[in-house]
C-alpha cells in the first residue's frame, strides 16, 4: 500500500528540531494577536503562505515580528502549551522543543521567567492525559555574544536540576548570515562539561570554516539542517568524511529549506544523499508555523519525492529513537510503543 496523509498522521513520530516560536500554529497566532488588539489580516508577514517561496531574511523578519506578539509570560505560556498539543495530535510521542530564553522589558518578562513559564507549560501539559514526552533544549542566537551563550549554559544547566531533567542540550542558531559559530565553542565546551548534549544548526549556508572547526573541536551530538556539508555543494570532503566517520545525525527539514530558498526544490535536497548512504537523519518541522507544515506533511514530502515505502518511513521514524537526548529507559519505552503500534500501521 502506498503512502498517504492518513498513514504518515498515523504514524508515530519523534520531533527534534521544532523551535518554540516558529512553531505556533494559525490558530493560536490569531488568539494571541486579537488579545494584542493587532489585525491579523494585517500581519500575513508572520508565516509563509503554503506552497509560498521567500528567503532567509523573510523568515527572520518574520521571527522579529512574532517575537512582538509573544512578548509576555501569557503568550509565552500559551504558545508552549498549545504547540505541545499540536505535535501530540500530529502522534508525536517524543518532542524536543528549542527556545532562545528572552527578556522584553516592555512586558518585564526576563530570560528566567521566560524559561519558568516554559518549563510550568511542559509541566502542566505532562500531567495532562497526553501521550507526548516533551523535552527542552535551550538556544543560542548567533547575533549575540559568547557571554549571553554562556549565560544560557549556565540556565540550562540550573533548570536541568529543577525541572528534573527536562532541559536536555543546548542549540546553536540564528541567522547563518550573522556571527560567527566558532566564537562560541567555549560555551559548547562548557555545556558539554556539564552533561548537556548539543544540536548545531551548521552548514544551513556554505560556511566550511566554521563548520569544520566547531565539528572538530566539540563534535556535536547532532546537526541542524546540514545542507552545505558535501564538497560539491558549499563545503569540502574533511567535512563530509568527519560526519560520517562520526555518525554524527543529521535533522532534516526539507520544507524549512524549500521556503527559504536554502535548497532548490525537494528533488535535490541532500536529504538524499545522506540517507541513500545509510547516514542518520532525523525528519524535521523547524518551524512548522512559519512554514506552514507539519511533522506528518514532512514525512509524506520525503516518501512522495524519494518514493519510500510505509516499511522505509516507519524505519525513518522508529531509527529517530536513536538520536533523541534522553536515557536509555526513555529509548526502551519509545521503541516498544513503536512496535506495539506497527501492526496497526504499516
Ligand atoms: P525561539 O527561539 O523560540 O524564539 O524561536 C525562533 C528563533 O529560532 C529565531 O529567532 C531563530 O533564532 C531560530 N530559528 C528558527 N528557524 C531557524 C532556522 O531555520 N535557522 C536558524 N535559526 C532559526
Ligand atoms: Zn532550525
Amino acid at each position: 500500500m502506498s503512502v498517504n496523509d492518513e498513514f504518515c498522521r498515523a504514524l508515530p513520530k519523534v520531533e527534534l528540531h521544532a523551535h518554540l516560536n516558529g512553531s505556533i500554529s494559525e490558530s493560536t497566532m490569531k488568539t494571541l494577536t486579537d488579545m494584542k488588539g493587532i489585525k491579523y489580516d494585517n500581519k500575513p508577514q508572520l508565516m509563509f503562505e503554503k506552497d509560498r517561496n521567500g528567503t532567509l531574511e523573510d523568515a527572520f523578519r518574520m521571527f522579529k515580528m512574532i517575537h512582538e506578539v509573544t512578548d509576555n509570560t501569557d503568550a509565552v505560556y500559551k504558545i508552549t502549551f498549545d504547540v505541545i498539543h499540536d505535535f501530540a495530535k500530529d502522534n508525536v510521542k517524543y518532542l524536543e522543543l528549542r527556545t532562545t530564553p528572552r527578556s522584553e522589558p516592555s512586558s518585564s518578562m526576563t530570560k528566567t521567567t521566560y524559561v519558568e513559564t516554559v518549563l510550568k507549560a511542559i509541566n502542566d501539559c505532562a500531567s495532562e492525559d497526553l501521550d507526548i514526552i516533551v523535552r527542552l533544549i535551550l538556544a543560542i542566537d548567533r547575533r549575540h555574544t559568547l557571554d549571553v551563550a554562556l549565560e544560557t549554559v549556565q540556565m540550562a544547566v540550573k533548570y536541568r536540576e529543577k525541572s528534573n531533567g527536562v532541559i536536555v542540550g543546548i542549540d546553536l542558531s540564528g541567522d547563518p548570515k550573522k556571527g560567527t559559530a566558532t566564537d562560541f565553542i567555549p560555551a559548547f565546551k562548557e555545556a558539554q562539561k556539564h552533561g548537556l548534549k548539543l544540536a548545531l544548526h551548521l552548514a544551513e549556508i556554505p560556511a566550511p570554516n566554521e563548520t569544520l572547526d566547531v565539528l572538530k573541536q566539540v563534535k556535536p551530538d547532532r546537526i541542524g539542517h546540514g545542507t552545505c556539508l558535501q564538497q560539491d555543494i558549499g563545503g569540502n570532503k574533511h567535512i563530509e568524511q568527519f560526519v560520517i566517520d562520526k555518525k554524527i545525525p543529521l535533522e532534516i527539514c526539507m520544507t524549512s529549506n524549500i521556503t527559504t530558498m536554502t535548497v532548490e526544490g525537494f528533488d535535490n535536497h541532500h536529504f538524499k544523499y545522506w540517507y541513500d548512504i545509510g547516514h542518520p537523519c532525523t525528519i524535521c518541522t523547524d518551524d512548522k508555523g512559519v512554514f506552514t507544515t507539519s511533522i506528518s506533511e514532512e514525512y509524506k514530502i520525503a516518501a512522495r519525492t524519494f518514493e519510500l515505502s510505509r516499511e522505509e518511513l516507519w524505519e525513518l521514524s522508529y531509527n529517530s529513537i536513536n538520536y533523541i537526548f534522553s536515557n536509555n529507559d526513555t529509548k526502551t519505552l519509545l521503541q516498544s510503543k513503536w512496535k506495539d503500534l506497527k501492526t496497526k500501521i504499516v
